[in-house]
């Protein structure tokens, strides 16, 4: 097992009218809020009234319009100007992984003088951010357990997962009923994402039995509960359960003590989405099948064995060649019966720019150093495979 140093600083408060809290935990960061959210979900679902009207007394501005894959330009670039010019105390963060992702970048730049890109290049290394609290409205990202955001610059082609100590949220709300009003697209992106956090994990060259039973319960839960979201969306304990499955996801207390393994299919799903500004989720889940086709070989054979008994349960008395390849199927198969589009062609994405995205992928997401090393070549190729 490898050294580890772990903290995750977030208090997370979990369940049904949770957020009635939202005035005690507010008070303890000031007055002056930057109350960040996305197009609107948050309005139909009745969720911001609530907040504004639990929050009387505070000073809140506003940043709305976060869209999916968070841009730089104008969404983060505006927040840290109004916090700047309203000398805001503390960030409340309402909605999915895009709002609160950008706004952990928010809360950085907040605090630094020069451009904000510098912090989320990792070219100057933050100081301090502005606290961040969250109610997290979609079961995905983990953002809301987790010390990173993802943000995009169209300019560049760039995404990058900026992470930092001090972006870990200082307070997450969880109620599961928000979620309620998830399209079935966004919820099967959700458990698509989840699932494919835990795999990213689980795929490491040197684990342990405790975590490989972390994983493999997640992916389990993940399945089950996913599929119970999408038949009925306001199936309480299944949206429950799939939310804190979720929180799990990405702040690595599933991997504690593993090598790293270089979360190469979100390496390179990031160029996916830079590119062609696609739903991360989709984009994962129709990556991950065939870069475990690719990878698949003796030295990952028994990996994929267990996955396939464990999470598929298949049957062991097969050839192992043949649990493998059955695994790799039912991922598939279980991605495409939750309503996931499978090829790249179905979310707009052709041949056309397949070799550049390699190559952007190969010079800045470091996937020759993954579990299963990754060439330009092999990116190519897994990108072909998807179209
Ligand atoms: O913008 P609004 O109107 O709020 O609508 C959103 C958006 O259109 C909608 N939505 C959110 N909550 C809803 C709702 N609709 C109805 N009812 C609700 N309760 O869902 C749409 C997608 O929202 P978004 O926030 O983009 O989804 P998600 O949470 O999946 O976040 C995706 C982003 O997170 C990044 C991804 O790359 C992507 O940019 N990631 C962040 C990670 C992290 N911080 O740790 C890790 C992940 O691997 C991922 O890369
Ligand atoms: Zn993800």
């Amino acid at each position: 097992m490898q050294n580890f140093d772990y903290m995750t600083p977030t208090r997370l408060i979990f369940g049904k009218g949770v957020v009635e809290k939202l005035p005690s935990v507010m008070a303890q960061f000031g007055k002056k809020i930057l109350l960040t959210y996305g197009g609107g979900s948050i309005k139909k679902i009745g969720l911001y009234q609530k907040v504004v009207e639990l929050l009387k007394g505070y000073e809140i501005v506003e940043l709305s319009g976060i869209q999916p894959n968070p841009k730089y330009d104008p969404s983060v670039l505006d927040g840290v100007r109004l916090c700047k010019e309203h000398k805001v105390d503390v960030i409340l963060a309402v909605g999915g992984g895009s709002v609160l992702d950008c706004s952990k970048a928010i809360a950085a730049g907040a605090c630094y003088d020069g451009d904000p890109w510098d912090l989320i290049t990792y070219k100057v290394k933050a100081k301090a951010a502005l606290p961040i609290v969250d109610i997290i409205t979609l079961a995905a990202t983990g953002s809301e357990y987790d010390a990173g955001g993802v943000i995009s610059r169209t300019d560049t082609n760039d995404k990058i997962g900026y992470i930092d100590r001090l972006l870990y949220p200082r307070v997450s709300f969880l109620d599961p009923t928000y979620t309620f009003s998830v399209n079935k697209k966004q919820t099967a992106a959700g458990i698509a994402d989840a699932m494919n956090h835990t795999i990213e994990q689980y795929f490491a060259e040197d684990t342990t039995l405790l975590n490989d039973g972390f994983c493999e319960s997640m992916l389990r839960s993940l399945m089950v509960n996913g599929r119970r979201c999408l038949e009925n969306p306001e199936d309480y304990t299944a949206r429950a359960e799939m939310m804190l499955a979720c929180t799990y996801g990405c702040n690595n207390i599933l991997s504690l003590g593993n090598s790293p393994s270089g979360w190469p299919c979100h390496g390179i799903e990031h160029a996916l989405s830079a590119y062609y500004d696609i739903t991360h989720g989709e984009g994962l889940a129709i990556i991950t099948p065939r870069w475990m086709r690719h990878i698949l070989n003796e030295h990952t054979l028994p990996r994929f064995v267990k996955y396939g008994i464990n999470v598929f349960g298949i049957d062991p008395t097969l050839p192992q060649k043949e649990i493998a390849e059955r695994a790799i199927d039912e991922t598939y198969h279980f991605f495409e019966s939750i309503g996931i589009p499978m090829h790249l062609r179905e979310v707009g994405i052709d041949d056309s720019r397949i070799g550049e995205m390699a190559h952007h992928i190969a010079v800045n997401e470091g996937l020759d150093q993954a579990y299963a090393p990754l060439s330009e070549e092999d990116i190519a190729e897994i990108l072909t495979k998807s179209l």
